[in-house]
């Protein structure tokens, strides 16, 4: 019988295993083919690799041409002792089957260090590196944990729609989901696209937020969480910026913005002990790499702690919560702000704090994730509560570091007035929230929320600095390849 069709063991379960002395069958892709005899093989399941090692006697000089790099084959063999430094087991190969080619001269992955730039390039393929493997799989691990910790708290998870009629942030920066002919779309009096004629007979967007949908669950289900795909087409090129991204948003009836808070820190923490707990190897690689990168740095963009040392001081460590206008006072103080250091000076209460005034208080003033809080009602969404001094809403950003803004929140302005208000302010046309507005006019409560972007978070834990690198296919400005 031809190996292909023989049971494969997964490399992971074969590591630590008392097969020893057993056949087994190992399938997977050559990462390297040393002296005609020894082969890394990887199959994905860790990030260890199998060493498969060759009787050169018994194969014939064809097939060995043929266990390039990238190559998948099936290996047949004893699993053994090791007597090389770096693995516990090998395998004494006894049969061998190339499943796939990979031509040597063609192969773009070769064994040495690509940049991340050239990887992106190659988005179908960097998956195959030990770098890419590892995040993807540290991914997949934060994805379990996430509704691992919701479930055990009693959450419920609501699918909340794509495609929607409704601009959650307010923003103006969506994506118009049509069917209408671009170059020639039936047109109204005014001469404008005829959005009645188009597939759901009005103007419809991607979702850059699943909370107002999220929000009538939550006044019924009490605690409940989305967790799916959003979108933005912000133009912003940075490093913690994606087009299209993912984020958790949880929604509690009866919780004001401190028991958001409190959420929040606990359900972070969650997530990186998980981590440090369940993805232990790949992040001790990813440690190694954040460490060798750090060599290419200036001493002063140094940080002082490694990657996992950041993850275990996130994770045991109180963060710091202080108000928007004590931050204000904070950042007008600050050095870089005195000599004027900073992209945007900051000289007046109501200023939107940038990235740079984020990550001042992080990394610089209190070394620690910061939570901000009660921010200006002018620089905030509309459906944010009001606080009693008229000039502030009840939301909450939590800040990180290396990273910024990790999740940004609020309570919930849950009076029909007060709601009112804020939509007439802002111009909002009520018709399209006539459904929302249902939920304070019956049975309305107290409620709050927050999202998580995943991206950023997969990211602190990875310590990639682009965002580009935590995201199997990133969506950006310019750029929707695959
Ligand atoms: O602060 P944002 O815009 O909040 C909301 O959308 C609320 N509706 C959440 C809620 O209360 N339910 O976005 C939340 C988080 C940010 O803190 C950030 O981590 C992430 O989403 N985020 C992005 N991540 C990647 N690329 C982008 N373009 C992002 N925009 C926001
Ligand atoms: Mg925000």
């Amino acid at each position: 019988m031809a190996i292909i069709q023989e049971k494969r063991t997964k490399i992971i379960d074969l590591l630590h295993t008392d097969q020893l002395g057993e056949s087994v069958v190992v399938k997977g892709w050559v990462r390297t083919f040393r002296n005609n005899q020894f082969i890394a093989l990887n199959d994905g399941s860790t990030l260890e690799n199998m060493q498969a090692v060759i009787d050169f006697s018994a194969t014939d000089e064809q097939l060995l041409k043929r266990i390039n790099t990238g190559a998948c084959i099936a290996v047949k063999g004893e699993l053994v002792e090791s007597k090389g430094k770096g693995q516990s087991v090998e395998l004494v190969v006894s049969e061998i089957e190339i499943l796939g080619d990979a031509d040597a001269e063609k192969y773009p992955l070769q064994p040495k260090r690509h940049s991340l730039e050239f990887l992106r390039e190659i988005a179908h393929l960097r998956v195959r590196t030990n770098t890419f493997s590892a995040i993807y799989r540290v991914r997949h691990i934060m994805i379990f944990a996430v509704h691992k910790f919701f479930t055990e708290k009693g959450f419920y998870n609501i699918h909340t729609p794509i495609i929607t009629g409704s601009d959650a942030e307010g923003a103006g920066e969506m994506f118009r989901v049509t069917t209408l002919d671009a170059v020639n779309p039936p047109k109204n009096e005014s001469g404008d696209p005829d959005f009645s004629e188009d597939f759901f007979g009005k103007e419809t967007n991607l979702t850059v937020s699943g909370q107002l949908e999220v929000e009538t669950a939550c006044l019924a289900l009490s605690d409940v969480y989305t967790f799916g795909p959003t979108f933005r087409a912000e133009n912003s090129n940075t490093s913690r910026h994606l087009a299209e991204f993912w984020m958790i948003e949880p929604e509690m009836a009866f919780y004001d913005i401190n028991d958001t808070m409190e959420l929040a820190e606990e359900f972070v923490k969650y997530l990186v002990s998980y981590a440090l707990q369940h993805c232990t190897k790949d992040l001790e690689f990813l440690n190694r790499r954040a460490l060798d990168e750090e060599k290419n740095k200036p001493q002063i963009e140094r940080s002082e702690l490694s990657l996992i040392e950041r993850l275990k001081f996130v994770a045991n460590n109180d963060f710091e919560k202080i108000t928007y206008t004590e931050a204000i006072e904070i950042l007008r103080n600050s050095k870089p702000n005195k000599k004027k250091k900073f992209q945007y000076l900051i000289d007046e209460w109501g200023a939107d704090l940038q990235s740079e005034h984020e990550r001042f208080l992080v990394e610089k003033h209190f070394k620690k994730p910061v939570i901000l809080y009660n921010y200006p009602k002018d620089i905030k969404a509309f459906y944010m509560r009001q606080n009693d001094d008229n000039k502030t809403v009840a939301a909450m950003d939590v800040l990180f570091p290396g990273i910024g803004e990790i999740i940004g929140g609020s309570q919930r302005e849950e009076r029909y007035d007060e709601l009112m208000v804020r939509i007439d302010e802002l111009g909002i046309p009520q018709e399209d929230l006539d459904w929302y507005l249902d939920l304070r006019r019956f049975g309305t409560a107290p409620h709050s929320g927050f999202g998580l972007g995943f991206e950023r978070m997969i990211q602190f834990v990875t310590g990639m600095t682009n965002i580009r690198d935590v995201i199997p296919f990133p969506r950006t400005p310019d750029n929707a390849e695959f």
